[in-house]
């Protein structure tokens, strides 16, 4: 699939937008959040587990490396690898987390990952535009992320 591009003004467009995310959601979903400190990754997570009605909500809290939330039939991973290496990642319980194949999974900085993770997964490219403008780049490296690209764009 061709890139799409995405353009948000606001922090409360890129929630929109993450709310439309979790509309489009069955379970199973792999997103790959990337882009610079302060782009809006987890302004979007947040988004992402409020339209889902998960309670806690999550944080940029760094230091957690891997996150569960649960409400109805949804569970979702947020994952935050900052500044982690492949090799620091092997063991830590993401084997398991793969596993749950109804589990959206939602990875900030997520490089470290890539070899364990399948190739259908939605890779979301932020881009600071100047301001509070931001350009999200989509590429679906499979059927089920090009769904969720395809119900994102219309
Ligand atoms: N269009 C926008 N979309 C999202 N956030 C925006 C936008 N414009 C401004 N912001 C602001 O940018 C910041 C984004 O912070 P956020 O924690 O989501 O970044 P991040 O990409 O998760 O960074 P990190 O890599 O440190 O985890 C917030 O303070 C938010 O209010
Ligand atoms: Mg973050």
């Amino acid at each position: 699939m061709k890139e799409k591009i995405l353009y948000t003004s606001s922090p409360q467009q890129t929630q929109e937008l993450a709310r439309r995310f979790a509309s489009l959601l069955h379970g199973g979903e792999i997103v790959f959040l990337r882009g610079p400190i302060g782009a809006g990754k987890t302004v979007f997570v947040k988004g992402v587990a409020e339209a889902l009605g998960m309670k806690s909500s999550p944080t940029s809290a760094s230091f957690s490396l891997m996150k569960r939330y649960q409400k109805g039939k949804h569970t979702l991973y947020h994952i935050d690898l900052f500044r982690l290496t492949e090799g620091e990642v092997f063991n830590l319980g993401f084997e398991e987390m793969l596993e749950d194949e109804t589990a959206v999974i939602l990875a900030e900085w997520p490089d470290p990952l890539a070899q364990m993770m399948p190739q259908d997964r939605l890779e979301m490219d932020f881009v600071l535009e100047g301001g509070d403008k931001r350009r999200i780049m989509l590429r679906a490296g499979g059927a089920v992320s090009r769904a969720l690209a395809e119900g994102l764009c219309k």
